[in-house]
């Protein structure tokens, strides 16, 4: 399919080793979750200014993010929609399906319909979560988390090894919102992360809403979560809302993409993004579906934080 922002390398070799050099290509600006009640939107505002502005109106997000799982059907409208908008936006594929981590593998047939949607719409960038959603024949409507284990670390290499080379690309892997800690992990999250980069050669896509969920529920520090990860290693960022239940130990926070960005997680975006540079960050919001202008508020104000880092940064 032809597009305006195909500008994704194509490589000549596989990547399921490590010390591969790792092409991130979106731009270091922000995008928005793409949902089918903003497919038109989106593509009226295609021509607007992508630069931060008071009136949301006026912006046009830099990139644009889907669920691949959400086309894997052969025709019809997602797919009309997801053409027109593929010539205007750079496109993210965000898998919500692999199951990386599942005890006898990654899901095969989901990772084969992925291949076929990439190689329709060469996306610039292709991510999965470090998590699992199946076992024993079963499938879970849950990204659960993993033990830090040498053990899982080198299983979960393995199966994005495997996306990579059949994907031939690299793959961006998303930190986890925890619940519950596993006693037996012997290194951190970003220890775990890291090491995984450097197994597979894959990149990060670091939720920083994710950080605050993992944090409160488990009692971590969330700042000293942000200040661990290695912006090098970092091709999106992610920002959300959650949910919060209140009970007598104190909040739980669910990870339900339902709600505007939170005061820590802005303050703990600007953290990294003062170290780190400009990077891609995706507002994601998957439930509740907002107007199309609050959407394009909070990508709004992503931007300009992003445009104040670019600034401090390069000084
Ligand atoms: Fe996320």
């Amino acid at each position: 399919m032809p597009g305006t922002h195909r500008r994704n390398p194509q490589p000549d070799r596989l990547y399921g080793s490590a010390g591969v050099t790792i092409p991130f290509p979106l731009p270091p600006s922000s995008g928005i979750g793409l949902k089918p009640q903003h497919y038109a939107q989106a593509l009226d505002h295609a021509s607007a200014e992508n630069a931060p502005s008071r009136d949301a109106d006026l912006f046009r997000p830099g990139w644009v993010e889907v669920h691949p799982q959400n086309y894997f059907c052969e025709g019809g409208p997602p797919h009309r929609w997801l053409t027109a908008v593929r010539e205007h936006y750079p496109l993210s594929f965000h898998s919500v399906g692999l199951s990386l981590g599942s005890a006898e593998g990654l899901d095969q047939a989901e990772l084969l319909q992925l291949a076929v949607l990439c190689e329709r719409y060469q996306p610039d960038s292709v991510s999965d979560h470090l998590s699992w959603s199946g076992s024993a024949g079963n499938r879970y409507p849950d990204l659960l988390p993993l033990p830090y284990t040498r053990e899982c670390l080198d299983h979960f290499a393995a199966q994005v090894a495997r996306t990579q080379d059949t994907l031939k690309r690299p793959i961006l892997i998303e930190n986890p919102s925890r619940y519950l800690a596993f006693s037996g992990d012997e290194m951190d999250e970003a220890a775990f992360l890291h090491a995984l980069c450097e197994q597979t050669g894959c990149g990060l896509l670091f939720d920083i809403n994710n950080v605050e969920v993992s944090a409160t529920n488990l009692g971590l520090d969330p700042f000293a979560m942000v200040d661990a990860i290695d912006p090098a290693r970092v091709g999106e960022v992610h920002l959300a809302g959650h949910a919060v239940e209140n009970h007598e130990d104190g909040p739980l926070l669910i990870d339900d993409h339902g709600s505007p960005v939170t005061d820590l997680t802005w303050q703990l975006f600007e953290r990294f993004i003062e170290r780190a540079g400009p990077k891609p960050t995706l507002i994601e919001w998957d439930t509740d579906i907002p107007e199309y202008s609050v959407l394009i508020g909070e990508a709004a104000r992503a931007a300009n934080l992003l445009e104040a880092a670019s600034v401090t940064h390069a000084a």
